[in-house]
């Protein structure tokens, strides 16, 4: 937001305390009192504030929006099915087993799939989905990842207030109040890219490990990215202990290419989940994989359970069909990549510009920027990077009309109307920016 005062944000954020906590409806909407952002609409790649002022918008709403906003190929696929066919009914469509079918077209990895509402469910399902597979109680996550808000996955390392000097590894806290100690009791997190502390893991649980969890590209943690060797050892390792490997592609699926990072890597996962850019802003969300696996939800007595009231509404599922059609049958991808990698070309122009040592990790379409000298390997590694310099670069940024998340462990997400972005204007205003973040 500007740092001239928004008349109209001040007045709703206001208002909203008196109707929500922190006057937000999501806690990570609450920037403070000067900066909580209201807008008031949204197109291609761009955002406009209750004060008129206009974004181009790198962090699209933490990733969903592949297209753009309001595409309206997309939403005229959701009008046309809920003002023909209806909302919900509790009942199966012909669209489910279409967008499944969309689905493994682009990514071999899934032989049968279940739908979801968000990011969070789909990952519970295959968390749960796991157990009930392989009888076994431990998730191994990896340190830097986020898999959702739901008390199991809301652990994490504590790498903001670690100590590399005296502590050897950083605390595991959860989220805040309200999680039980127990919901930790079979979780297991390591650092990326550590195949040493992955042994050891499974050298002291291995009989108990039902499942590895990652997001190969870390898109909760600037993208830092699973090494090949890495990824090959996860599938080794889970294969050779009877382990499931299950890949969080919430940010990265129908995004980092048609096939998520499994087409990148060249390795399967047993299941996957993926949310976000599945529909282009709408929520749909679903996890999949083998066959096998996934047919052990069922109603036997020692089935899987899962459903729920919204699953595989025909909001989500004809966003999701025009979605992965337009991504499928269009070159949409290939802009994506070539827009983030130009966009990578002019930032790293003006970094080399003002003499800052610069790296950047992750796939074109979903880039972190780290001020360091080396890409960052793991979580522990990010600490090491000049992330306040980032995040006054990004505060610039967000007053002069760019908008992102202020802080380095967000990438920037790049969507298909980003192709409309003046990148002559966008290397000028991130001059300006880190100007202003380095007081020149
Ligand atoms: C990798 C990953 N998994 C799971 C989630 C949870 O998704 P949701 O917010 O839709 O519940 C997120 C959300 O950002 C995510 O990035």
């Amino acid at each position: 937001m500007t740092d001239t005062h928004k008349a109209a944000s001040a007045a709703m954020l206001k208002q909203a305390h008196t109707h929500m906590p922190m006057g937000v409806a999501d806690s990570y909407r609450y920037w403070g009192e000067e900066n909580t952002v209201f807008l008031k609409s949204m197109k291609g790649c761009t955002i406009t504030d209750c004060d008129d002022q206009t974004f181009v918008d790198f962090r699209l709403a933490y990733g969903p929006i592949i297209l753009g906003y309001r595409d309206t190929r997309v939403d005229a696929a959701v009008i046309d099915a809920i003002t023909n066919v209806g909302t919900i009914s509790g009942f199966s469509t012909g669209l489910d087993s279409e967008v499944v079918s969309l689905v493994k077209k682009l990514c071999p990895n899934i032989e049968k799939m279940r739908f979801a509402n968000s990011g969070t469910e789909a990952v519970i399902g295959a968390v749960r989905t796991a157990r009930g597979f392989t009888g076994r109680n431990k998730i191994v996550v990896v340190e830097g990842g986020f898999h959702g808000l739901y008390d199991e996955m809301m652990w994490k390392s504590d790498v903001d207030n670690w100590n590399c000097d005296t502590q050897s590894a950083p605390e595991i806290i959860p989220f805040g109040a309200g999680i039980p100690e127990s919901t930790r009791e079979h979780q297991v997190s390591v650092p990326l890219n550590d195949i040493a502390a992955l042994d050891a893991v499974f050298a002291q649980y291995g009989n108990d490990i039902a499942a590895i969890l990652i997001e190969p590209i870390m898109g909760n943690c600037g993208s830092i990215s699973s090494t090949q060797e890495y990824m090959q050892k996860l599938r080794d390792i889970s294969d050779s202990n009877g382990s499931l490997l299950i890949m969080d592609e919430v940010k990265t699926g129908f995004r980092v290419a048609k096939g998520g990072v499994q087409e990148l890597y060249d390795v399967k996962a047993d299941l996957t989940t993926y949310a976000k850019a599945i529909g282009n802003g709408y929520p749909v969300a679903a996890f999949g994989g083998r066959a096998d696996v996934m047919d052990k939800i069922s109603f036997e007595k020692d089935g899987v359970t899962h459903g729920g009231t919204y699953t595989a509404n025909m909001i989500a599922l004809s966003a999701a069909k025009a979605t992965l059609t337009i991504l499928s049958e269009t070159d949409a991808l290939v802009t994506i990549n070539r827009v983030g990698a130009d966009i990578q070309q002019l930032l790293s122009r003006v970094f080399t510009k003002f003499g800052i040592e610069h790296r950047f990790a992750g796939p074109d379409s979903m880039f972190g920027i780290h001020f360091c000298n080396e890409v960052p390997l793991n979580y522990r590694d990010w600490k090491k990077t000049n992330s306040d310099l980032y995040t006054e670069f990004a505060l610039n940024l967000i007053k002069n009309g760019v908008m992102l998340e202020p802080d380095s462990r967000e990438p920037w997400f790049i969507c298909e109307a980003h192709q409309n972005v003046d990148l002559v204007w966008l290397e000028k205003i991130a001059e300006l920016s880190m100007a202003q973040a380095l007081g020149q």
